[in-house]
């Protein structure tokens, strides 16, 4: 094997203010209230930047400033908004390697992700809903399709400015107005969205950013002047908010958890389906909301899988996440390290066999080695309960009908992926899983013309694609 010298990406690109303020009708804001926050780089534990946390004045202030900018922007044709939209996109791609670095930075993904897939997604949504701006009335939702007014959005970590894309690009495409909240921990690549929009002469109000946590995204979603309401997250608060907003009139939209199964059928081509694996559950560490958390192998070449899987893993590179020869970044948090411990150490408590490559840790920051488990059951609560780590469960199958049956038993259904030859079982299979995406021959793929959602307890709406379009109109 070859030895890799160090090859870190320079983070002298990025300019990181000590502190910052709220991003409202256009300007930075002082906050009301006293409440600051650091953010750390999860790699090292550096403090990168203070950032304010928006209270309910703050909140109000921002809604406001989006309501008071939505007749303009509603008014505009369709063809004005998307050269906004263009402009963002472009200015997004001028600026891809300073915002892949400080998203790394932030979230502790390696930089090979935030700048070979995170980035090159943002720019492509922002550019495929400039698309959808002046042709709303043949998108499939009546002649004169009309935006809702001022949406609330509120964001997780493991995707912060891609999930921002997913929930910018469209609403603006449709003629709303937004105010949106990223997570408390990784705020700083929506901070510099907010220059973006400054940049590319946003109309102000247009876009609001408010920092903070939980308390502010709630604030938020209930604050009345809020027309709709996109939330990506965990289930739990997920709940909360439809919880909240039943009986309003405000849309919601919810992109939630998942437990979904990677399914590898006995004819599939065996070092393909070892990289999609790899690639389902190791990618983002594990951080991602489809990912194949469940490998689900038929059971006559499970020995042969198991063994060609663990040689793979054994050459993962995990450390410093700026290094451009980095697979395995940092755990985004403390809180989010503590989980992944805790469900793994539960797989080993109830009897599964746990394994993982010869791995150095780094001293410093967050971290969790690849590692799977054997002699899983579906009962564990490594089997159904959602990891977000890079953390996978192995059961085995013998026949279709079971490996639907197992892949199905779970309160989710975001994705799925199957890896067979056969063209007839893959689609007796895609028409049988209870999960919005199902990729063949393949894992973790997006595209921004291709709808994204759930089933069940991984929640309903979709994002992306003309579908996307119908959360952000009044039909
Ligand atoms: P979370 O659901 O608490 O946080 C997501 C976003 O919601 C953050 O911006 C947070 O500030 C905000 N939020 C929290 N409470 C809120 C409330 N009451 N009202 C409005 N907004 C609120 O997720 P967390 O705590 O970061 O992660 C917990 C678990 O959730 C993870 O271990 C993972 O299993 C799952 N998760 C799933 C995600 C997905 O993409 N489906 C993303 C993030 C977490
Ligand atoms: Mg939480």
């Amino acid at each position: 094997m070859f030895e890799y010298a160090p090859a870190p990406e320079s983070r002298d690109i990025v300019d990181i203010r000590p502190s910052y303020g709220l991003f409202i009708n256009g300007e930075w804001v002082e906050p009301q209230g006293e409440e600051r926050h650091k953010t750390v780089n999860p790699a090292t534990e550096e403090v990168l930047a203070e950032v304010a946390w928006a209270g309910e004045a703050d909140v109000d202030r921002a809604v406001q400033a989006a309501a008071k900018a939505f007749p303009v922007w509603s008014a505009m044709p369709g063809a004005e908004r998307a050269k906004y939209l263009f402009r963002i996109a472009r200015i997004i791609q001028e600026r891809a390697r300073e915002l892949a670095v400080l998203e790394t930075l932030d979230n502790g993904k390696p930089i090979r992700e935030s700048r070979d897939v995170d980035l090159p997604l943002v720019a492509a949504h922002f550019f495929y809903y400039a698309g959808w701006a002046d042709k709303l009335a043949y998108a499939g939702f009546g002649p004169d399709p009309r935006p809702l007014g001022v949406a609330g959005q509120v964001i997780p970590w493991n995707f912060p400015l891609l999930m921002l894309a997913w929930k910018i690009a469209p609403a603006l495409a449709c003629g709303n107005t937004v105010v949106l909240k990223p997570a408390e921990t990784t705020p700083l690549t929506a901070l510099a969205f907010a220059d973006i929009c400054r940049q590319a002469d946003l109309p102000p109000g247009v876009v609001n950013i408010v920092t903070g946590a939980g308390g502010t995204g709630a604030a938020l979603v209930n604050h009345p002047g809020v027309d709709k309401v996109a939330f990506t997250g965990s289930t739990e608060v997920g709940r909360l908010i439809a919880r909240s907003l039943a009986g309003t009139r405000k849309k919601l939209t919810l992109e939630l958890g998942g437990k979904a199964a990677n399914i590898v059928f006995d004819d599939a081509p065996l070092d393909q389906a070892v990289e999609g694996i790899v690639n389902g559950i190791f990618f983002n560490q594990g951080h991602v909301c489809c990912a194949g958390s469940r490998l689900l192998v038929q059971e006559s070449i499970a020995a042969d899988l198991l063994e060609a899987l663990k040689r793979r893993l054994g050459t993962l590179r995990l450390g410093d996440p700026l290094d451009k020869n980095t697979d395995i970044g940092a755990i985004n948090s403390a809180e989010q390290l503590a989980k992944i411990r805790e469900l793994s150490e539960a797989g080993e408590a109830e009897g599964a066999e746990r394994w993982s490559p010869a791995c150095p840790i780094p001293d410093r920051g967050y971290w969790f080695p690849p590692t799977l488990f054997t002699g899983v059951a579906q009962s564990h609560r490594i089997a159904r309960e959602e990891i977000f780590g890079p953390v996978l469960s192995v059961l085995t199958f013998r026949t279709p009908a079971e490996a639907v049956e197992k892949a199905n038993n779970t309160p989710y259904g975001l994705s799925a992926g199957v890896w067979t030859e056969k063209a007839s079982l893959m689609l007796w299979m895609a028409s049988r899983l209870r999960a919005g995406v199902v990729w063949s021959n393949t894992f973790n793929r997006f595209d921004p013309a291709s709808p994204f959602g759930g089933f069940k307890e991984s929640g309903y709406g979709r994002e992306g694609g003309r579908h996307g379009l119908e959360g952000y109109l009044a039909l």
